[in-house]
């Protein structure tokens, strides 16, 4: 993979950053992340909107404009070589020269990579769909309280995995403040039920996968609705499955060691993956 870090192109290995950066300290930092498919990048511009968003929102500001972003993101895939990657672009608040404790007098800084793409789930996975375990762990949107500014906080998410390890499941979902169904490290979440799509609304990430699917159904005369989920709805359901940059629309057949409907990739999941796909063409 390569980076990009303080304005040069740098292989993976050489691209380091202080500890005293406060991204690793405070965890003051915002992303995006963006996939490549065969040498194209799929929906850039909606991920710089977010990641645009994320900075302003939290009064960082970096020496690029969109377009020079995308260039540089551009450029770590071509110096790469990856014609299928993962590239992130990351912004964190950075140190401030005296030690201050003043946001303000921090130099925020810019970095960018791109490596191969990897997914939430892998080719077996794809095919008899996820185990999936419920972690009673609750996501807790950011210190801003606002889950539309892309964050590293992660501790909940890593803790509902370790339950869902704990159980012999492959990953988790972890709950809201109410108890109902949030998210995953690093994905979204939809059931079917009577061909009717639902999502979780609140406390999470509005995912750029999650829109496309709401695109699609546009497309296929599908409902679809950002609603509440409750555990029970969602072991219920006729079909599950989760979104993600990392690996798309991805199968889940197991919840809590209970069987999804019969247990196989569902018609409805079956033809958003297979239309998410096309629309990489
Ligand atoms: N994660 N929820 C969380 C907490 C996420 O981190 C992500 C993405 C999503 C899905 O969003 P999108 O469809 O825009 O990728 C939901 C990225 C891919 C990551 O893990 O690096």
């Amino acid at each position: 993979g390569i980076a990009f870090l303080d304005g040069q192109y740098l292989p993976m290995s050489q691209a380091k950053v202080s500890v005293l950066d406060w991204g690793f300290l405070h965890s003051d930092a915002t992303y995006d992340t963006v996939h490549v498919w065969n040498g194209r990048f799929f929906r850039l511009d909606l991920h710089l909107d977010r990641f645009f968003g994320g900075l302003e929102k939290l009064r960082m500001t970096i020496p690029f404009d969109r377009d020079g972003v995308a260039e540089i993101l551009h450029n770590c895939v071509a110096l790469s070589g990856h014609r299928a990657a993962y590239v992130e672009m990351l912004c964190t608040r950075g140190a401030s020269p005296t030690f201050s404790r003043d946001p303000r007098q921090a130099i925020n800084r810019f970095m960018a990579f791109a490596v191969p793409f990897g997914s939430v789930a892998n080719a077996e996975q794809l095919r008899r769909g996820l185990r999936v375990a419920i972690s009673d762990k609750v996501r807790i949107p950011p210190a801003s309280v606002d889950p539309s500014i892309k964050n590293y906080h992660w501790l909940d998410l890593v803790r509902g995995l370790y339950d869902a390890y704990d159980r012999g499941a492959e990953t988790a979902l972890i709950l809201d403040f109410n108890g109902n169904v949030a998210e995953g490290p690093g994905f979204n979440v939809f059931c079917v039920k009577d061909g009717k799509l639902s999502t979780p609304a609140i406390g999470v990430l509005p995912g750029i996968t999650r829109r496309t699917v709401f695109d699609l159904c546009v497309e296929e005369g599908l409902v679809a609705a950002a609603a509440d989920v409750s555990v029970a709805a969602l072991k219920a359901a006729d079909e599950v499955f989760i979104t993600s940059t990392a690996g798309g629309i991805m199968p889940v057949a197991e919840i809590d060691g209970a069987v999804i409907a019969d247990g196989k990739v569902g018609p409805v999941t079956g033809r958003l993956m297979a239309l998410y796909w096309q629309k990489h063409d």
